[in-house]
């Protein structure tokens, strides 16, 4: 059976080709087809290869990949230092250049080029090591997308020690456990940021979790001016206290491909955190090679990837991909509707940013803020755009191509995971018409399948979506839980990865992603998938964006329960008239089975900082309950009220 997605895309008959064309790196299906063939079947001389060409090392390696009973290695034998790999060696070439461009929400903005961005990092280097700290050792850093975090994570790598980003928005429960799950020796803060025009105390964040789980690591802090900071003796310090050192007198280190990075909490189905552990060469190659042949980035370019540096987005597309290749960043820090929702627009016109990648849920925002905001800006500039993190559906992927691109920028749509540590699939820019919302292609090296209960490939239909073999970028191991790691992600061994995503490949082997196999819901015997239903739903004229839990039913074991936002012109229309219609649109569209049991109209989702919808606490809301437990990382926490 086809699937929704699959069935309007053969029913449109439009072509989705940008009017411009432009060369990239790869340029025509065959190019495609014959490279990563290449990779597939003979995957280290294909890595070796890339490895080599693209990264600096200080000593070879002599094996490129090694796998155990609990462990696989890539690149066995080499040393390398990624700061130098981001900094040092573009310096003969590029020393003056623009490396990274800030801006935050009151306007505030810095330029560093590649030779003062290393200078920075080379102070902040010496500055941690005054701390006594060994290579592995953890830093928890928790700041705001802002030069000093880049510049403290750079200052890590420099010299070994694992770095630990602590999303801002998080709570001091969340904080603390991380400092303390992941036995942070140091905390690097700020005294705070502004976002949609509040302070956001990061200073009194860490002393709060500091007090709630007793901690005793030192507190390194950036004074940015905004607050008045109170610092502990004996265990906080400023960053400015610290003595100025002299380039001449730096050691580099090198260290040995499998020298872990960084570690990303992220969340598990259990809701127990887990701290997926990246390494060093492996991850550098995923996140440069896919900014060099997918975003195609370039010594033109500058390159604004929305994501907060504190999720897995921002380490590998704004920090590690395009500074590896020496292209310029551009970082904002702030709300993007903050005044308005001209705001991203604007800043793509100030700065003449050259590709922007981010994700369905700020399009969707943009969408319903209306297409004056955008069309007010000259966003002429653009040449390539970007989807990361969920499946964007047709209307919002045709508004970013029409509105956003003008028509003329491909829309690469890139699935991975924390865990895969760079895009698995996308689709490349040179290889149009796009298929609006779909996932395409693997990226060189990797092998996707898609599979039933039994293992058994399947085409045209629905399955988990399993990746064959270890590629180089992918985590390691879950920090002190390897046997969660290996029976989460390796069940069969270092064979078939589980992602836990479904997914359906269709005739020209083009793999559509269809959301958390866990996300399922069973009516009467009927499969459903939520993100299938919030699809639909988001391609109605009326509705702007939409969440779908299921919720407990006698009769049918699970039932529907949807929570709609609708846009902005619908708004003021008949509550229940709108319900109704909308349950029509489902039963109408997927099968009466499909009808749901309830309807919320809402102003806004219940939504994290990155914009994750927190669907535990829609089931919860979907039960007529009140949401429990710590909800400090949400967006706007009194949407609630207007649910209840
Ligand atoms: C999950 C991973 C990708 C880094 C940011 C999120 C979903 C991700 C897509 C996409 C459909 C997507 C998957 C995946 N996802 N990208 N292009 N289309 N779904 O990382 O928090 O580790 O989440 O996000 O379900 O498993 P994450």
């Amino acid at each position: 059976m086809l699937t929704s997605s699959v069935q309007n895309l053969l029913l449109s008959s439009r072509q989705y080709t940008p009017s411009i064309k432009r060369k990239y790196r790869i340029n025509s299906l065959e190019e495609y087809e014959s490279k990563w063939k290449e990779s597939v079947e003979n995957p280290e001389a294909f890595w070796s290869k890339e490895a080599k060409k693209h990264m600096s090392w200080a000593k070879d390696f002599h094996t490129v990949f090694s796998q155990g009973k609990s462990s696989f290695e890539w690149f066995l034998g080499g040393e390398l230092n990624l700061s130098y790999n981001c900094l040092d060696r573009h310096l003969e070439r590029k020393s003056e250049k623009i490396a990274l461009i800030w801006e935050d929400e009151k306007g505030n903005s810095k330029k560093f080029t590649f030779s003062e961005l290393h200078k920075e990092v080379c102070q902040m280097a010496s500055v941690l090591k005054s701390f006594y700290l060994k290579p592995k050792d953890v830093v928890t850093i928790y700041l705001s997308t802002s030069p000093e975090l880049v510049i403290s994570m750079l200052a890590c790598a420099r010299i070994g020690v694992v770095h630990n980003v602590v999303f801002a928005g998080f709570s001091p429960e969340s904080l603390g456990a991380r400092i303390k799950a992941s036995s942070s020796k140091l905390v690097i803060t700020s005294d705070g940021f502004y976002r949609r025009e509040k302070f956001i105390p990061l200073k009194a964040t860490v002393d709060e979790a500091f007090q709630k789980y007793s901690l005793k690591s030192s507190v390194l802090v950036f004074d940015r001016k905004a607050e008045k900071i109170s610092l502990k003796t004996g265990r906080d310090f400023l960053v400015s206290d610290f003595p100025s050192m002299k380039l001449e007198d730096e050691s580099l280190d090198f260290f040995s491909s499998e020298h872990p990075l960084f570690l990303m909490y992220t969340s598990g189905s259990t809701g127990v955190p887990k701290g997926l552990l990246h390494t060093s060469a492996g991850y550098l190659l995923g996140a440069l090679l896919t900014s060099y042949y997918l975003f195609n980035l370039t010594d033109e370019d500058l390159f604004w990837c929305t994501a907060d540096i504190g999720w897995i987005t921002g380490h590998s597309y704004i920090v590690y991909g395009p500074l590896s290749l020496g292209t310029s960043i551009f970082l904002y820090e702030g709300g993007l509707q903050t005044p308005d929702p001209g705001r991203l627009w604007r800043l793509i016109e100030k700065y003449k940013i050259t590709k922007l990648h981010t994700a369905p849920t700020a399009i969707r925002l943009c969408r319903q803020a209306g297409d004056k905001w955008v069309k007010k800006y000259d966003l002429s500039s653009l040449e390539l755009l970007g989807s990361v993190g969920e499946s964007i559906n047709q209307k919002t992927w045709e508004w970013y191509f029409d509105v956003v691109g003008g028509g003329q920028c491909p829309i690469l749509d890139t699935w991975w995971q924390t865990e895969t540590g760079s895009t698995m699939l996308s689709a490349f820019p040179g290889l149009a018409p796009f298929k609006p919302g779909c996932a395409s292609r693997p990226f060189f090296g990797v092998l996707p399948k898609v599979v039933g209960s039994s293992g058994h490939p399947l085409l045209n239909t629905k399955g988990s979506l399993i990746l064959e073999h270890p590629v180089p970028s992918m985590a390691r191991t879950i920090y002190q839980d390897h046997a969660r790691y290996e029976k989460e992600y390796w069940p069969e061994g270092f064979l078939n990865y589980k992602t836990g995503d479904a997914a359906l490949q269709d005739e020209d082997g083009e793999i559509w992603i269809h959301g958390r196999t866990d996300d399922v819901i069973n009516v009467s015997g009927h499969r459903l998938s939520t993100m299938e239903i919030e699809s639909f739903l988001s391609a109605n004229e009326l509705i702007a964006e939409a969440s779908c839990v299921s919720i407990e039913d006698s009769l049918t074991g699970q039932a529907l329960c949807c929570f709609v936002i609708l846009r902005e012109s619908t708004c003021e229309k008949n509550a229940e008239g709108i319900k109704s219609l909308i349950s029509n649109y489902i039963s109408s569209s997927l099968g009466s089975f499909a009808k749901p049991k309830k309807i919320f109209l809402l102003k806004s989702l219940p939504k994290t900082r990155s914009g994750k919808i927190l669907r535990r606490t829609l089931r919860t809301l979907a039960e007529g309950k009140k949401p429990e437990g710590d909800l400090s990382t949400l967006e706007d926490a009194t949407i609630f009220e207007s649910i209840l």
